[in-house]
């Protein structure tokens, strides 16, 4: 299997990782591997514990990281098993944990994971191979209302109606089964006006992806997971690819940055909220210019960074 992927702000992610020296560290979407590869090179002392949902990507992981031998552990899993799997290492606490979201160069390039509208494939989209339900058991099943729904909240889609009432009236002649033919319906009733220059399909197919694979639930899961496994002075980096995932990042951090949410006026504090974190990065970090220039993925990506305290 040629499984590529590019990292993704690489090097600023692990300055800010490896910024204290830590020891241990969960890296919860390793990936190929490539920004666990770098915190074990700059770090000769730690050990990383890399986490993918996808059985391809750890196998791949394992691969490119072989020379690291027991310094670097695979785990099939989602962030909310990143507690158990540290736990049965015997991590009580971590110096650091990096969530890099959303799918792989991999994932959308092989076109029989069905990630792409770029490409034939089977509306797939499951980033973990196991589990039953596909894309194409969304567009089948699902009432048109949940489908509206589903593309309104996770594609901010302006055109969810028109498109899920085509969705559900195809279905009745035939069921989806196939990128290119929903990727055709999207270019019919969406078009090309007021895409900003993005296919018709993006937006579709993102929001069914984020949908058939719980991406925000798994965030907040992830973020929660990340606060109850680090030690003070350990951080947590988060890259984003989309407003919805940078939002929630940003509404983490801040909630669990601040020491009082009292209402205002209250005379005094009776909230009892304890500060948790400090954040490192007031306004999110961008790819660079010559990142963007090698890496157009980089140029939606967002990294935000906290201290645990
Ligand atoms: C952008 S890629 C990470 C690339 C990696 N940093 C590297 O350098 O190769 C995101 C990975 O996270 C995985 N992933 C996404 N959501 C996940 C979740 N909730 N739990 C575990 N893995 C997840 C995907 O399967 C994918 O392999």
């Amino acid at each position: 299997m040629d499984f590529k992927h590019q990292p993704v702000m690489l090097s600023e992610a692990i300055e800010y990782l490896a910024a204290n020296h830590g020891r241990r560290f969960i890296d919860g979407t390793v990936g190929a591997g490539g920004h666990s590869r770098l915190l074990l090179e700059r770090l000769p002392e730690c050990e990383v514990l890399g986490i993918d949902r996808d059985s391809e990507a750890l196998q791949a992981a394992t691969a490119n990281l072989a020379q690291f031998g027991r310094r670097f552990q695979a785990r099939q899993g989602r962030f909310a098993q990143m507690q158990n799997y540290a736990a049965a290492l015997g991590w009580q606490r971590v110096d650091g944990v990096l969530l890099d979201l959303g799918v792989s160069s991999h994932q959308i390039d092989a076109p029989e994971r069905g990630f792409s509208f770029r490409f034939d494939g089977p509306l797939d989209m499951r980033m973990d191979r196991s589990e039953t339900r596909t894309a194409a058991d969304l567009l089948n099943t699902l009432a048109e209302s949940e489908l509206v729904d589903i593309l309104f909240r996770y594609g901010e889609e302006r055109k969810a109606r028109s498109i899920a009432r085509e969705i559900v009236r195809r279905r009745s002649e035939r069921p989806w089964t196939n990128t290119t033919e929903l990727a055709e319906l999207l270019n019919r009733v969406v078009g090309r006006a007021h895409q900003h220059g993005l296919p018709p399909a993006t937006r579709t197919f993102q929001a069914l992806r984020i949908a058939l694979n719980q991406e925000l639930e798994e965030l907040q899961a992830g973020l929660q997971a990340a606060l109850a496994l680090t030690c003070p002075g350990a951080r947590i980096v988060v890259i984003s690819f989309h407003s919805l995932e940078d939002r929630i990042v940003k509404h983490f951090f801040r909630t669990e940055a601040c020491s009082c949410i009292c209402p205002p006026g209250v005379p005094e504090c009776r909230c009892g909220k304890v500060q948790t974190l400090r954040v490192l990065t007031g306004k999110p970090l961008q790819a660079t210019e010559e990142e963007l220039a090698l890496n157009s993925r980089s140029g939606c990506a967002k990294l935000r960074a906290a201290e645990r305290l």
